[in-house]
């Protein structure tokens, strides 16, 4: 954002993509058809390469074809208005022009060798200028090792080019979960410093990719009327929702290690947390917005257990389809005791903040998929409706939607009409599709275009990543400590366990009904 604020978005300059974990998942579902997509847009360089590294066997040609096989499948999902993508076999011929492959295990000091002399070729053949963007896509547990290795063969500070003295950039992203813990994200940031800079790492946060996210900064800080009012003086509370109708799939292995907390709290709803919490930058530079998102996380206290729930999933319906539980799910351990489903209530010590509980749920085989950020305003002080048939106030929300359906909408009170004074609650709502055409877009686009332009406004910092885990470390200890002890379960398809109802009723307060939003709800009054 800061390095492009306020100019015309440019193709990128001349680099390199060099992709650890080119075989993998996140590979053909994400990067190459976020790549196609920036390339549709004239945003990626002319001079430009890519070079995946992984383990499999495969031909090359059978690699290609794998990720032309996930590209097209990919480009006829619909987009927003419903409308299938088509496939372009020119933009994709452009892109696998350019991309070359390397065989190797990333524990082999000779992969680097060979990768050095990869460069070097695509150095001369498409004219990337030495730049170099290492992009992580591997198991968390090769994050370290890779970077040092990187480190140790000389490639994370390329020489000075020739006669302009200009050094070419060396950066790497890396992939969530940053650590599994405190203590492992703080290890993981000292090994990764001791061979590069922090300007030089770009920690991905993907939903810090979406559009919605990225506006609530523009919402905020553009628009001089909602700052007097973005405050413990008028906000009751805050829920932020992460729903999802899918269950871990294929990720059984993964997941029954890490489980719900680790997955979606620390990061995904951190970075929604700060985003509504933060005090407005100075600028829009990186490095402003991202001290004040460091800052905000930074007054976060720590998670109580006393006021958390974590839940599993049973077996159900979800989207009218049966599913089992999660115990039943493949690479699942038949007894596990991860946690599918957390909620917890968290304090900010900030003048702003102070006494305004923020309210974070997410979870998997839920009854509907949908992302949003739900601010409850304080009523009225006085009710001038005595003498009416006026029994109280509705709630005033105003509503990120994240998604689907991406909006912002504000819940109030009017008049119905007629001839007593009767209230009803309505919605005014602004929705993206209504005034934007909505691109091809996996999510992925603006952060890899981001770190190729050097801008690190949307990814995390060492420090704010450290103070994630932070605040949910009390957490992490509590339920290690209890095993199965005190998990509670939710049937598949439902809105999640009864315990995380009960969390918010001690404070007289409730979630937000996790029923699709239609606007007819409000005309029920
Ligand atoms: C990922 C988690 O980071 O985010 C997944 O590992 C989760 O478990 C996903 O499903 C949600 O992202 P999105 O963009 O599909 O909402």
């Amino acid at each position: 954002m800061g390095a492009r604020a306020g100019s015309a978005v440019a193709p990128a300059g001349p680099c390199a993509l060099v992709i650890f974990g080119a075989g993998g998942d996140l590979t053909h579902r994400l990067l190459v058809p976020a790549l196609y997509n920036l390339h549709r847009s004239g945003l990626l360089p002319e001079h430009f390469a890519i070079v995946g590294i992984d383990h499999h066997t495969r031909s090359d040609a059978a690699w290609r074809a794998s990720l032309r096989r996930a590209l097209r499948k990919a480009s006829r999902t619909r987009d927003a208005e419903g409308q299938p993508g088509r496939f372009d076999e020119k933009l994709w011929h452009w892109l696998a022009q350019r991309m070359h492959r390397i065989r190797g295990d990333f524990d082999d000091d000779g992969l680097y060798a060979r990768l050095r002399v990869r460069l070097q070729h695509t150095e001369q053949v498409h004219k990337s200028a030495g730049n170099v963007l290492f992009y992580l896509a591997t198991a968390p547990a090769f994050f370290g090792m890779v970077a040092e290795k990187l480190g140790t063969a000389g490639l994370l500070h390329a020489p000075a080019a020739g006669r302009s003295g200009r050094r070419p950039w060396r950066r790497v992203c890396i992939e969530k979960p940053f650590g599994h813990d405190l203590e492992s994200a703080r290890a993981l940031n000292a090994r990764l410093r001791q061979v590069m800079g922090e300007d030089q790492i770009y920690r991905i946060d993907h939903f810090l990719g979406k559009e919605t996210v990225q506006n609530i900064l523009a919402f905020r800080f553009a628009n001089g009327l909602i700052e007097p009012v973005w405050n413990r003086d008028r906000i009751d509370h805050v829920q932020i929702t992460v729903a999802e109708t899918v269950g871990v799939e294929q990720r059984g292995a993964f997941y029954d290690r890490t489980g719900c907390l680790r997955d979606m709290v620390p990061n995904h709803l951190f970075q929604l947390v700060a985003m509504i919490a933060m005090e407005p930058p100075s600028s829009f530079d990186a490095e402003a917005i991202r001290a004040k998102k460091a800052e905000a996380l930074a007054a976060v206290r720590p998670a109580r257990p006393g006021q958390a729930v974590r839940a599993q999933y049973g077996s159900g319906r979800v989207l009218g389809e049966r599913v089992h539980s999660y115990r039943r799910e493949p690479q699942v351990a038949r007894r596990s005791s991860t946690e599918t489903y957390t909620a917890l209530r968290l304090d900010i010590d900030s003048w702003r903040w102070a006494g305004v509980p923020f309210y974070l749920r997410t979870g998997k085989h839920l009854c509907r998929r949908g992302s949003e950020i739900a601010i409850r305003f304080k009523p009225a002080p006085l009710a001038p409706f005595r003498s009416t048939a006026v029994a109280g106030f509705g709630p005033d929300w105003l509503v990120f939607s994240i998604q689907p359906g991406e909006s912002i909408s504000l819940q109030f009170d009017v008049k119905r009409p007629g001839p007593r004074m009767e209230l009803a609650p309505v919605h005014m709502e602004f929705q993206y599709k209504d005034w934007f055409p909505v691109l091809p877009n996996v999510g992925y686009e603006t952060l890899i275009y981001d770190c190729m332009i050097g801008d690190a406004t949307l990814f995390q910092r060492a420090d704010m990543i450290e103070e994630g885990w932070r605040i949910v470390q009390p957490l992490l200890d509590a339920w290690a400590r209890a095993g199965a002890r005190g998990l509670a379960s939710y049937a598949s398809g439902s809105a999640g366990p009864a315990q995380a109802e009960a969390l918010l009723a001690a404070e007289r307060h409730q979630w937000r009904p996790l029923v699709p939003y239609k606007p007819t709800i409000a005309r029920r009054g």
